[in-house]
């Protein structure tokens, strides 16, 4: 039975050893080099390869080698095959990191005194309280639910939002495009955590930013192409947005000649936010392979008429 991982080869390197240590029986290669094609039945990618049905006649499961799987196109994917997006404990840790970084960094006005840094000038701005401040995470899936409970924990007033309804100790929870505009108006900082679909593509425009409070922050975490870009710039530069704080960008890397490099009252960073971790995510497409033998259903596995 053939493993073959196709995504960041110096990470290869690490699931081969984790593999080689947890799982001896099964042959774990790192793309090209794939064996013989027949005896593949699990293919771990970031992006699929080509012909993926024709190339491997009798794989079992295509794995997300991360979260998100909008850079699968399922068109090319054999219909009965099933895929599985990555949910580790690892990557949500990472997310969680980062998302409470941006926010606290926010809520204690890092972004204002950086840009007072820069012009020598101390003054102090006055400390709110995190209890006062409202804190709102689109997209309440694996990530936005254990990053809402850190914030919770922290003390800020929590909302989210959601496709379907849902219900969350100490969150004031909102679905759908009819409740999208409350939730916005009660959202000091907004965090994007959406997945990328068609229903979400282009979401951060400027129909979204108008309805949050003035003065609102953004962080995004989700992916490049939920942001409109130009709207961005004219909502800070309004000062209907105050900061905007991107993991992600359209494209990546951004061109040296994007406008939001130098923007004084964006930060960005190179998609960095979480990344799988092998070490706890082996255990996870371990298990996902048992259930599978088993005729369990599989964790992760991903909705291809939702999208996600
Ligand atoms: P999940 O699939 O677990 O959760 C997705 C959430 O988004 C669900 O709550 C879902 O609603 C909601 N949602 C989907 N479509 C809509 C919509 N049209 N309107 C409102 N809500 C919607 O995903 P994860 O939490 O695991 O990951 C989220 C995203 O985070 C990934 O898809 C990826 O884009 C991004 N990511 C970014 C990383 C980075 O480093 N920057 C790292 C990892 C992930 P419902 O619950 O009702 O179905
Ligand atoms: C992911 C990512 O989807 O790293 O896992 O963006």
């Amino acid at each position: 039975m053939t493993f073959v991982y196709k995504a960041e080869h110096s990470r290869g390197k690490i699931w081969a050893e984790l593999f080689a240590r947890k799982a001896p029986e099964v042959d774990f290669r790192i793309w090209p080099d794939i064996g013989d094609p027949g005896k593949v039945r699990f293919l771990a990618v970031w992006e699929p390869p080509e012909n993926i049905a024709e190339q491997f006649p009798n794989l079992e499961i295509l794995f997300s080698i991360g979260a998100g799987v909008d850079q699968i196109d399922f068109s090319k994917i054999p219909e009965k095959l099933p895929v599985v997006r990555m949910i580790e404990p690892g990557l949500t840790r990472a997310m969680c990191e980062y998302v409470l970084w941006a926010v606290l960094s926010i809520h204690r006005d890092m972004p204002a005194y950086r840009r007072q840094q820069q012009q020598k000038n101390w003054t102090s701005l006055r400390v709110w309280p995190s209890s006062k401040r409202r804190v709102g995470v689109m997209g309440l899936g694996q990530l936005g639910r254990a990053v809402l409970q850190q914030l919770n924990s922290l003390d800020f007033q929590c909302l989210g939002w959601s496709r379907t309804a849902h219900q969350i100790d100490s969150v004031q929870c909102f679905h759908g495009a009819l409740m999208l505009n409350v939730f916005l108006s009660q959202c000091d900082i907004l965090i994007c955590l959406l997945p990328l679909t068609d229903s979400t593509r282009g979401i951060l425009s400027a129909d979204l930013f108008k309805h949050l409070p003035k003065g609102a922050a953004l962080v995004h975490v989700g992916r490049g192409e939920h942001l409109q870009p130009s709207d961005l710039l004219n909502a800070l530069d309004s000062g209907q947005l105050a900061d905007a704080i991107l993991d992600v960008t359209m494209p990546e890397p951004l061109p040296a000649e994007s406008p939001l490099w130098s923007h004084p009252n964006i930060a960005i960073t190179p998609h960095i936010a979480s990344m799988t971790q092998p070490e706890t995510a082996i255990d996870v497409v371990l298990d996902n392979i048992q259930r599978h033998r088993a005729g369990l259903p599989l964790l992760g596995l991903v909705d291809r008429a939702r999208g996600y």
